[in-house]
Parts: C-alpha cells; structure tokens; sequence
C-alpha cells in the first residue's frame, strides 16, 4: 500500500518504495517459474569484475526450513514460508573474493525486489559476516570451506502486506562537501 506522499512519485521502480520485509506466508505454492524469475533476477545483478560467484539453494524440505529457522534468534521466518533461498558464495570462482558480500548484497536485493513486483514478499535473514551463523549454514548443507553462506530469504505469497513508509531524509544529503 502506498501513503500520499509515495503517490506523488511518477517515475521509477514502484517496488523500491513499497517492498517491505515480510516475516508470515500464507501456505501458497510458490510456482518453479517463479522461483526461476527470482533467480535470473539474482544472476542479473552487478558484480566485481562481472564474476558472478554466487550460488543458491532452494529449501522446500520442511526440514530443512525448520533447521534455517534456528541459524540465528530472528531467523524463525524461514519455518513459516514455502521455500527459502540461501544465497552462497564460491570464493573458488572468484576473481575478487573481498568483494563477494556486496556481488551477493545486490543479487539478495534483486530477488526482493522481483518478489514484491509478482506478488510474493520475503525477508531477507542475515548469516554472513557472522560466523556463528555461517557455521550453523554451512553444517546444516555440509558445505566445502569455498562455499561463503551469505544470507537466507524466505519467501512466499505475504500473510498480510505492510504499508511502506517513505524513509527519504535530506539532511543525509551532502552536495559536494561533507
Ligand atoms: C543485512 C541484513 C540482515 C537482516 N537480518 C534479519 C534477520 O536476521 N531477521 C529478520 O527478521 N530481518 C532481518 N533483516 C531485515 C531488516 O530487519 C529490515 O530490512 C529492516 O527492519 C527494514 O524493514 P523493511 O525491510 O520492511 O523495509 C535484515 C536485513 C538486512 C539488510
């Protein structure tokens, strides 16, 4: 749902200014060509050098959802939602591996993105750069060292929508001088 003062915008991406982080699904099906659209969107992100060294798990195991739900004490959403995307990083098949959270940063984004332009909403639950985390993620796939667990996002068809709130400040806004 949109407030006054986003109608008032005329251009650009709706869904930058209406996505809000959904934690509650309803039990819904998410369809594979929706869940492929969201991972094209992923791989179309921008990347260091173009490397493009991310990969995803797909959970719909309700198992395994119940194992992600535990990484960390506000990852609960990954038990209430269809699938989760686990996003990794292959540090093996990258060419500049200090920039691998911000490649995966953007491709995260992108997939919440397209989520909320479809219909779907998500969350995105922090891993990297905690360790614990990390830990947690890597036992519960068996992931090899060169496998970077970065985030899991849960997503589904939203229980109820958030309203957005316009977060612009200018006083965050700094012409040429700080
Ligand atoms: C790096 C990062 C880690 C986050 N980790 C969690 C998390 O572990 N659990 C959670 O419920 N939300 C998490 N969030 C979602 C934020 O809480 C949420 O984006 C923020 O409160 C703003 O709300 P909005 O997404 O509805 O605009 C995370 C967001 C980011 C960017």
């Amino acid at each position: 749902m949109l407030k006054k003062k986003h109608k008032k915008m005329e251009k650009g991406i709706k869904e930058i200014f209406t996505r809000t982080s959904i934690r509650n699904f309803k039990e819904t099906e998410i369809s594979k060509s929706d869940i492929e659209l969201l991972l094209k969107s992923a791989m179309q992100a921008p990347s260091a050098g173009n490397q493009q060294g991310w990969e995803f798990i797909i959970v719909d195991e309700k198992e395994t959802l119940e194992k992600l739900s535990k990484v960390s004490p506000y990852s609960s959403p990954a038990k209430k939602a269809p699938i989760c995307i686990v996003i990794l990083g292959n540090i093996q098949k990258m060419k500049y591996p200090e920039n691998v959270d911000m490649d995966l940063s953007a491709a995260a984004m992108n997939i919440l993105l397209q989520a909320k332009a479809i219909g779907l909403g998500g969350v995105w639950l922090g891993v990297a750069p905690l360790e614990d985390r990390m830990n947690m993620v890597k036992q519960i796939f068996t992931l090899p060292d060169h496998l970077r667990p970065f985030a899991i996002l849960p997503i589904g068809v939203p229980l109820k929508e958030n309203e957005s709130k316009l977060r612009y400040d200018e006083s965050k806004v700094h012409w040429n001088k700080y």
